[in-house]
């Protein structure tokens, strides 16, 4: 059952901690819930479930590195699948076909938030 009132956005960090052009990684917040990561480019922010559509896995290489070398697309470390950052569609690799999972973000006195129940695990409501 959906609650009354709904639960106020997770804050994931100040705006001005995710630079132009870079990624950052969030951990789950409970058990049921995959993490998250937020990529800025051209100004804005696009926030993402951090689990690859071909097997589920975190997509990074080490903390933080979830795009190319050059910036321009976001790779998964396991078998290379290639997402575009704007929405997330796999450009190649796996999962063509197949999209990450895309987390709404709004930012708010500088903070940058996602819905409270970003990231949970369908199987868990
Ligand atoms: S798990 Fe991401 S491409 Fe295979």
């Amino acid at each position: 059952m959906d609650a009354l009132i709904p639960a106020p956005p997770r804050v994931l960090c100040p705006a001005a901690a995710l630079a132009e052009g870079t990624a950052r990684g969030f951990p789950a917040t409970a058990p049921g819930f995959a993490g998250l990561f937020l990529v800025r480019k051209n100004g804005r922010v696009f926030g993402y479930v951090n689990a690859c559509p071909h097997l589920g896995v975190s997509l990074e290489w080490t903390q933080d590195r979830f795009l190319s070398a050059d910036g321009t697309t976001i790779v998964c470390a396991m078998h290379a699948a290639v997402f575009r950052i704007a929405d997330g569609a796999c450009l190649a690799g796996p999962c063509a076909e197949a999209a990450l999972t895309p987390v709404a973000v709004t930012e708010a006195a500088g903070m940058l938030c996602v819905p409270a129940d970003a990231g949970r695990h369908p199987a868990t409501g």
